[in-house]
């Protein structure tokens, strides 16, 4: 037995069998990601939990940072969600970590590694679960958005679990991964080709991600390759996707329909939703000669009249006529899909941007809890977003690539602990308040903001001495001011 060791430590360094952390002992560690390590432990009832301890080592990156406290933040609504595992945040505020049921079982990646590809009936089987597991996250208005293999595990006695919420988006609440990060988040492979411009708040994202899942897990191979750039988006979008019947013709038009269904660029042309899915994945197992109910043919070719699967087929076949759309223009297509969204939201919340100088000296760090204090103020009453924001300068000198961003990410990670102090001190910790660290010019790095969030408000602070009167008084005031297309309040 060893001794309770305070978080702070525990995070610096890796935990020893027999560690004891508030009410656990640590058994072993089970699992070690960028972002977390996690452990099998024992709680004082001998049940076993698995902890997933924050490596908050400076230098690594901060999206890890952040997922994982978006994941603590997300726990109080999966706390009795049985598709996933239980998971509890404890002490939130210094970091803490995330207790969950210890799920007995495999990752869904392990677990095909070791049996091979599955058969089109297995595979919808599975699926089947996850999109079940799928629905009712959805009906709890979470996204899971980060949806793969290794974010599935299936138990011995063959239910799956639903692991990884770093990048889930909750539908009520602000987008912390969005306002920490605007730019795309997730594995390249797997997401959706919305997701890529910062669409998060649409469950058919979710849909795409299963279309990949059962296309690999069929197939052995993934349908779009790894794209980092928008560049390589729009070549995977282009490319369009090899039908998993080229790579097995077994497969039955309708299991291809199904798969390509999910895998459509347009949202608006894939499954409507969870249910729409479950529903027709359950085709399958109605014991139907499915073969010849949905076929590849011309629109006007009515499929044969079948009273049980009618009514599921009239829904999915307004789909049908589109698989030979030409995908060359569908970027754009997306892209206007994306605008037209956003202008037609009916209650889009008043945005809210801060911009802090995160001077070092007492004066500026009380101005700069007045500025997030009276931003809150200007927010309450109304359906608001608040995002806390502030640009870092780092000189990293002759610094290789990799240096620099090692540099990066621990002045990132400085400064967002900097900024939590100042919202909880401004009294803002239970409210809505996102905050974004940017690297480079400050102008830009405003102007970036308010672009990103379509802010309507631009909250800056403004003294006559000390550190701020060169962001507020100096050209880089000037420059803010002069630039911003927003309204601006200044705090003094
Ligand atoms: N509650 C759990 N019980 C057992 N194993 C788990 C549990 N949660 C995660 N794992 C295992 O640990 C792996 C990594 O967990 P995950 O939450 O996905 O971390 P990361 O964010 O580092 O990807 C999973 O793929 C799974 O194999
Ligand atoms: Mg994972």
């Amino acid at each position: 037995m060893g001794k309770t060791q305070p978080i702070t430590e525990t995070q610096a360094r890796e935990l020893q069998p027999g560690t004891l952390l508030d009410e656990f002992r640590i058994e072993r560690k089970i699992g070690e990601g960028g972002m977390a390590r996690l452990y099998l432990a024992v709680n004082l009832d001998g049940q076993y939990k698995v902890l997933k301890v924050p490596r908050q080592s400076y230098g690594i990156d901060p999206v890890c940072v952040v997922s994982l406290e978006n994941e603590m933040r997300l726990a109080p609504y999966l706390e009795d969600f049985p598709h996933a595992h239980m998971p509890e945040a404890r002490g939130a505020a210094s970091g803490g970590y995330l207790v969950m049921d210890y799920i007995q079982g495999v990752d869904l990646l392990t677990h095909l590694r070791e049996t091979g590809f599955l058969s089109e009936e297995e595979a919808v089987s599975l699926i089947r679960k996850i999109v079940l597991a799928m629905s009712e996250l959805h009906q709890r208005r979470i996204l899971h958005l980060d949806l793969k293999l290794s974010n599935v595990m299936i138990t011995s006695d063959g239910n799956v679990r639903l692991v990884d919420f770093g990048l889930a988006n909750h539908l009520d609440l602000p987008d912390l991964i969005y306002e920490s990060f605007p730019e795309p988040k997730g594995t390249p492979a797997y997401i959706a080709p919305e997701q890529f411009i910062g669409v998060r708040d649409d469950p058919r994202s979710d849909i795409f991600s299963i279309g990949t899942m059962l296309y690999e897990m069929t197939t052995g191979k993934l349908p779009f390759p790894d794209a980092r750039t928008e560049w390589g988006v729009v070549q995977r979008i282009r490319s369009g996707v090899t039908p998993p019947r080229k790579y097995n013709p077994a497969f039955s038009g309708a299991f291809e329909f199904l798969v390509l269904n999910c895998l459509r660029t347009n949202p608006d042309e894939r499954f409507n939703s969870m249910e729409e899915l479950y529903e027709t994945l359950g085709l399958w197992e109605q014991e139907i000669p499915i073969q010849g109910i949905v076929k590849f043919a011309p629109k006007d070719e009515a499929p044969p009249e079948r009273p049980s699967v009618t009514a599921a087929l009239k829904r999915v076949s307004r789909l049908i006529p589109r698989i030979w759309e030409k995908n060359r223009d569908d970027f754009e297509r997306l892209k206007r899909w994306a605008d037209d969204r956003v202008k037609s939201e009916k209650e889009r919340p008043f945005r809210v941007l801060v911009a802090i100088d995160l001077g070092q000296d007492a004066s500026s760090r009380e101005l700069n809890e007045r500025v997030v204090r009276h931003a809150i103020d200007l927010a309450r009453g109304r359906h608001s977003f608040i995002t806390v924001m502030t640009a870092v300068t780092e000189d990293t000198g002759l610094a290789g690539p990799e240096k620099e961003m090692k540099v990066y990410n621990e002045a990132c990670i400085r400064a967002r602990k900097a900024i939590k102090g100042l919202i909880g001190a401004a009294g803002g910790d239970g409210s809505p308040v996102g905050i974004n660290v940017r690297q480079g010019d400050v102008v830009e790095a405003v102007n970036g903001c308010i672009r990103d969030y379509k802010a309507d408000l631009l909250v800056v602070g403004g003294s006559r001495r000390g550190a701020l009167s060169r962001f507020i008084l100096g050209s880089t005031a000037y420059k803010i001011l002069t630039s911003v297309r927003c309204n601006v309040y200044v705090v003094h």
